[in-house]
């Protein structure tokens, strides 16, 4: 009994020695790199980041402290760097996916195009993946969009439109949680072009099968667990299998999950559906059956929240900056006055109007919607913002960081100003626009496959809820709950709407 004592207490020690030496040796890898103290020892100060839901705000405050590039892990860093961040997305770069993708998998045993880490397999998925998404083999893509924006003004004006305060009756008190309602809207966009069939959010005016309140509250934790590997081997380890949740069990993500299932079963097998939409072109390019449900679930995590997100936070800017919500009114106006405007705007119509594609710049570069630290990791041994980075260590980008690149967006950037955008060089007006669409991660290997698709969305909201209604915020003070868990969870952005007594209909 005492040998097997003396025997453990060895082990210990030893395990304790090798687990300081490693440290030791991580530490001395990136020692050359500023950054936060703690963070050079231990994962944990990013793990604790991640779960404060503040972390796109400290990486910001980091790269100002530190500079453009800084320690954030005892293998991360973070580059705040735009140049330096599309040379490392871009097609030809030396750099592939950090293994904190691998975390990401929805499925614990089975990877989609978001967390696959095999290069080759990437861009297989992605040349089968790319003509559904950009719309090319799709009938009738705008058409489900309009519907579903339909959907919800009809949502709008037939339970929360409130009353010109000067009529006293109950109804001008009536408030409405607007972030809740985006979210509604974007889900039902994406389900009725993933799987044929929108899920209802809108009609049902809740959350349907709990699926919100699901990715609520797994997502944060997903996303921290990510950045550890040794825990994302444990969590996806095969030997562990029986004793992990089953994710088609789960509510929500299942149900999400085995609705995927079902719409895939209908186009594959002998009485196959043969349909132009997406899940149609992704069967007609050779997607394997798996990888067609993997990929139905991926749409719906990936393109529902990133869009809610960039619609809440544009709107929350124009409504509490007077001269924008002004001046972008007046813009619809006049469109709708001059015929330029049909009902609804089409998105070939919005790209016409300069002060509405300003907005929806400033609003993205404002408040990056997917703020996930999307790691990429050097095959060789690199130099970035003049620091030699060792192979192997996981570079991370600081959105908050690029946005607010004084020397690109000018000394005034943190201010709301659609108008930077407007009578500028085309040169100027590149290199913010380039910058702006890092939002969609980079290059053609990396960048997000539903960008025609949110640019549809973002090209219509607007304008159909502006020419129509006027919105304030109940509570300028407290304009929402804003959590960020790589995709941003926001609530409680309670306005009020009502109708536009003189708004120009066509
Ligand atoms: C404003 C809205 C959106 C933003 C800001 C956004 C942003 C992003 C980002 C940053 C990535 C990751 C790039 C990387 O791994 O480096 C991504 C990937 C992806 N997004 Fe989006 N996204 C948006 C909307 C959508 C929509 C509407 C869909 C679906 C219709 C979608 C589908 C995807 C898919 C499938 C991927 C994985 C691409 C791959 O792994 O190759 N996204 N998106």
């Amino acid at each position: 009994m005492a040998l097997i004592l003396v025997a453990a207490a060895v082990a210990a020690v030893l395990a304790a020695v090798y687990s300081l030496l490693g440290r030791i040796a991580s530490y001395r890898r990136l020692a050359h790199i500023p950054g936060p103290r703690w963070a050079a020892w231990t994962d944990l100060w990013l793990v604790r980041g991640q779960l404060s839901g503040q972390l796109n705000f400290t990486l910001q405050a980091v790269n100002e402290k530190y500079g453009n590039l800084a320690r954030i892990g005892r293998n991360w860093v973070v580059c705040g760097d735009p140049e330096e961040l599309r040379r490392i997305w871009g097609v030809r770069s030396n750099y592939k996916r950090a293994y904190w993708y691998r975390g990401l998998r929805v499925d614990p045993y089975r990877d989609s195009t978001f967390s696959t880490l095999d290069d080759a397999v990437h861009d297989e998925l992605r040349a089968k993946l790319l003509p559904g998404y950009g719309g090319k083999d799709v009938d009738g893509l705008h058409e489900i969009i309009d519907t579903q924006v339909a959907g919800f003004i009809k949502l709008l004006e037939s339970k929360y439109l409130a009353e010109e305060p000067s009529k006293k009756s109950n109804a001008s008190y009536r408030t409405v949680d607007l972030a809740r309602k985006v979210q509604f809207f974007t889900l039902d966009v994406i389900s009725a072009l993933a799987f044929g069939n929108a899920f209802g959010y809108l009609e049902a005016d809740a959350d349907k099968f709990g699926y919100i309140r699901t990715t609520e509250s797994t997502v944060p934790i997903l996303m921290s667990t990510a950045i550890m590997p040794w825990i994302v081997n444990l969590l996806q380890s095969p030997y562990l299998r029986p004793f992990m949740p089953n994710v088609r069990g789960m509510v929500g993500i299942g149900t999400v999950m085995n609705l995927a299932k079902e719409a895939v079963d209908a186009r594959y097998g002998d009485q196959a559906i043969v349909k132009r939409d997406i899940l149609g072109s992704f069967v007609a390019h050779g997607l394997a059956r798996d990888d067609a449900e993997g990929e139905a679930v991926v749409q719906i995590i990936a393109g529902s929240d990133t869009s809610a997100t960039a619609i809440r936070s544009t709107l929350l800017y124009i409504i509490t900056n007077p001269h924008v919500y002004v001046r972008l009114q007046r813009e619809i106006d006049e469109g709708v006055r001059a015929g330029r405007i049909s009902s609804p705007i089409t998105d070939t119509e919005a790209r016409n109007f300069p002060y509405l594609q300003a907005v929806i710049r400033e609003g993205l570069r404002m408040w990056p919607p997917a703020t996930g630290l999307l790691p990429k990791v050097s095959k060789t041994d690199d130099v970035i913002c003049g620091h030699r980075i060792p192979a192997g260590t996981s570079v991370a980008w600081a959105p908050w960081t690029v946005m607010r690149n004084k020397e690109i967006f000018g000394d005034d950037c943190a201010l709301f100003r659609p108008e930077r955008w407007m009578d500028i060089s085309a040169e100027h007006f590149r290199a913010m626009d380039q910058t702006v669409m890092l939002d969609f991660g980079g290059g053609s290997r990396y960048e997000c496959l539903g960008k025609n698709i949110a640019m549809i969305e973002l090209n219509k909201v607007y304008v159909e809820l502006l020419r129509r209604f006027d919105i304030v915020l109940v509570d300028p003070a407290h304009p929402w709950k804003s959590f960020n868990a790589a995709f941003f969870i926001q609530s409680d952005m309670n306005v009020r709407i009502t109708r536009r007594e003189e708004a120009v209909k066509a």
